[in-house]
């Protein structure tokens, strides 16, 4: 990608894009950077009222409106993944963008003090809500011309540093499904990728570094060159790459 992509105002006109974690942090700024550029949003999330603040904002704005599906993925079922398909499916019939973009940070801690309920809910949230969505999705996404998928991952998803614990590999597995996945729809004209935002001014990055400055780090609109591209045809033919953000910032 080029750092100083500029993508057209209508790239994503008439696209239909989920975004998980629309709520706030770097999926709030993408589903109103989607949006602000042509795209009907499905707003996917935990707290009702953070993706009623998304939607709230992106009407206000004038843009296309956008559809709400509350979500706590560490409580939810496969039948709750197959309702939200069923419910794309029924409203749009197809799905054109997936942004897997919510994640649970949980305890910063030596793997020989981890606990196991911290362990599986990370995964839960980070790794197998991204495989049930997909699953469910990709026969929407195979109704799409040009679908793509989007994977979140880290700098701790390509290399493992002390008291990262499941939050690092839970993104190592982000990173592997990607792969998988760009491998297994190639014929059909899906492309897969990993995005990496690096540093953005949010909840999480507060949360892992309570010791920074976060006026220091850019705000997560900043970022949105990297998502824009990935999602819109400017990134045909790429697939199973892996994106830094931050190369636009
Ligand atoms: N910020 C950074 O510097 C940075 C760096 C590298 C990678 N990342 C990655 O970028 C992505 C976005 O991070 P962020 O910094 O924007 O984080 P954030 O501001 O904390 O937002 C996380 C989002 O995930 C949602 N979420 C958390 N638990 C959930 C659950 N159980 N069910 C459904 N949704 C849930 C939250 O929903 P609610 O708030 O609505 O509950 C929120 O919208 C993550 O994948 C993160 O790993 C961020």
């Amino acid at each position: 990608m080029d750092k100083n992509y500029i993508p057209r105002p209508d790239l994503l006109s008439g696209r239909t894009i989920l975004v998980t974690g629309a709520g706030e942090g770097i999926g709030r700024a993408a589903a109103e950077s989607y949006a602000a550029h042509g795209a009907t949003v499905l707003l996917v999330g935990r707290t009702l009222f953070r993706l009623e603040d998304t939607y709230d904002a992106i009407v206000t704005a004038g843009h296309p409106q956008p559809y709400l599906f509350p979500l706590d993925f560490s409580k939810a079922e496969e039948s709750d993944y197959q309702g939200l398909a069923g419910g794309i499916a029924q409203e749009m019939g197809h799905l054109d963008g997936l942004l897997h973009n919510a994640a649970h940070l949980g305890d910063l801690s030596p793997m020989e003090h981890f606990s196991l309920k911290q362990w599986e809910t990370v995964f839960r949230v980070n790794v197998t809500a991204e495989f049930l969505l997909t699953k469910h999705c990709i026969p929407l996404l195979k109704q799409s011309h040009q679908g793509a998928i989007l994977f979140t991952s880290s700098g701790v998803g390509q290399r493992g540093i002390a008291y990262w614990g499941a939050y690092s590999a839970s993104k190592f597995a982000n990173e592997g499904m990607a792969q998988i996945l760009a491998d297994e729809l190639e014929s059909e004209g899906i492309r897969v990728n990993t995005i990496d935002p690096g540093v953005a001014r949010t909840v999480m990055r507060a949360k892992a570094f309570p010791g920074e400055n976060p006026n220091q780090n850019p705000e997560p609109k900043r970022l949105m060159g990297a998502y824009l591209y990935l999602m819109g045809e400017d990134s045909l033919g790429h697939s199973g790459e892996r994106i830094n953000a931050w190369v636009s910032t």
